[in-house]
């Protein structure tokens, strides 16, 4: 086969992402939003590291957060969770192998925080002095539904207007279920009173982004 014919999945999957972080800080800049980055799901630090550099691209001064177990993926608490794919401890990296990656990517020690732990700790039980107050930028790429919900469920009194939520794994489902991250925004976001979120970008066949809307900005 000629390598003009050869397509390189993981190196286009890296190209969609880049695409989303590039417009995101972009648009996050532009319009003068601050704050943080926060990323639920991490493991081999491949898109916190897209995030840092084009944040700094941007000039945008976001401190990074980084949750995950580094311990892989939880069991399936819920059929919600169930996905032939997603199976319990894969998608392992060590807290140090992380670190490791992050300096390997030129990501100084000083600009982020990594948060080890399942998210019914981290997340559920978060100590308010230790978790980011202002985010910019929240990526959501756990899999899972619980997972998912549990972020969604910590990022609640954090909304703001103008800030963007990312689901990595927006379309992924099941013969059965609408799974997954989807499924968690459906629960928390469909019919939200105050917060709607506006369709911002898709990346790649299972990347979508949202920009955080304040209905009472509106006016009832
Ligand atoms: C698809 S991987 C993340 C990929 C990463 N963004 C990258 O670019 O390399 C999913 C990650 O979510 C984490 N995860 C899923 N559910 C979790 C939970 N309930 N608590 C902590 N970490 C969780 C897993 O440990 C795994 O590292």
């Amino acid at each position: 086969m000629a390598s003009t014919d050869v397509f390189d999945q993981s190196l286009q999957e890296h190209v969609w992402r880049r695409q989303f972080f590039y417009n995101a800080f972009k648009a996050l800049a532009y319009n003068g939003i601050d704050g943080d980055y926060a990323e639920f799901g991490c493991w081999g630090g491949l898109t916190f590291s897209i995030a840092y550099a084009e944040s700094r691209r941007h000039r945008h001064r976001a401190t990074l957060w980084a949750y995950d177990s580094f311990q892989g993926l939880p069991p399936a608490a819920d059929e919600r969770d169930v996905h032939p794919i997603w199976v319990e401890g894969t998608l392992s990296t060590t807290l140090a192998q992380f670190h490791e990656l992050c300096a390997e990517k030129g990501i100084p020690s000083s600009e982020y925080h990594a948060v080890p732990g399942f998210y019914s700790q981290t997340l559920d039980r978060a100590a308010e002095d230790k978790a980011p107050r202002n985010i910019a930028l929240a990526y959501i790429d756990c899999d899972l539904y619980s997972s998912t919900l549990s972020v969604l469920r910590f990022l609640m009194p954090r909304l703001k207007h103008g800030m963007i939520i990312a689901f990595d794994d927006y379309f992924c489902w099941t013969a059965t279920q609408i799974s997954g991250e989807r499924r968690a925004m459906l629960d928390v976001f469909g019919n939200h009173e105050r917060w709607q979120l506006l369709p911002f970008m898709q990346f790649g066949w299972h990347g979508q982004s949202f920009v955080v809307e304040d209905r009472t900005i509106m006016g009832a």
